[in-house]
């Protein structure tokens, strides 16, 4: 039996938005007691937003900024205020590719999470399941963790493990961490609204 309130999220992501879908179909599966309030992204045609939009469920694009890896700061209060007035309890990053800032971490004090393709604090930053490749490692996997303001920094939410096997190229390993990741992220999401 579902316990709890349901949650109220704002999902943040820049590319196809494969973890967003995880949460969406838990959601409507009914093993995760949330709604998806607001998606928003730093580009306007992320595949994201279309798959959002397809969903029914409201979108918002920040403009174009002059920066690659962070958000100007009047655009990141902005996409603050939207999510305010969504009323979220939780900012979700599912792939979001910019740095959070002090707008941000500001108006939703311990309550942005992160997802991360790495066993964190192993392999922080891009590309981290090529890292693993490269380090030899016989296992990583990922981590859904609280944001702070560093990069791939904060408390560990949960984490799952993934192989790295003999044969793994970096396409290969990646796509077996999203398959974890989208068992992950809504696991954890449910675990939080439990606690609500
Ligand atoms: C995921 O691998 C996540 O760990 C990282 O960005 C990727 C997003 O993928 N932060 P998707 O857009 O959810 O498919």
């Amino acid at each position: 039996m579902r316990t709890g309130r349901r949650l109220r999220l704002g999902v943040l992501g820049s590319g196809r938005g494969s973890n967003f879908v995880a949460i969406a179909d838990a959601i409507e599966a009914g093993v995760l007691n949330a709604q998806i309030m607001l998606v928003a992204s730093d580009l306007a045609d992320a595949p994201i937003l279309t798959e959002a939009t397809r969903r029914g469920i409201p979108t918002y694009a920040c403009p174009i900024g002059r920066f690659k890896t962070k958000l100007e700061p009047e655009i990141e209060s902005a996409l603050a205020r939207q999510l305010q007035n969504a009323e979220v309890d939780y900012v979700i990053l599912a792939g979001f590719m910019r740095v959070v800032k002090a707008p941000l971490l500001e108006a939703f004090p311990q309550r942005i999470i992160n997802i991360h393709p790495s066993l964190l604090p192993a392999f922080p930053g891009l590309r981290s399941w090529e890292q693993a490749l490269n380090a030899r490692v016989s296992e990583t996997g990922c981590t859904v963790h609280w944001v702070d303001s560093h990069v791939d920094s904060g408390p560990i939410l949960g984490q799952a493990k993934v192989s790295v096997l003999q044969n793994d190229t970096a396409e290969s390993l990646h796509a077996r961490i999203q398959l974890e990741e989208h068992k992950l992220f809504p696991q954890v999401l449910q675990s939080l609204a439990e606690k609500l």
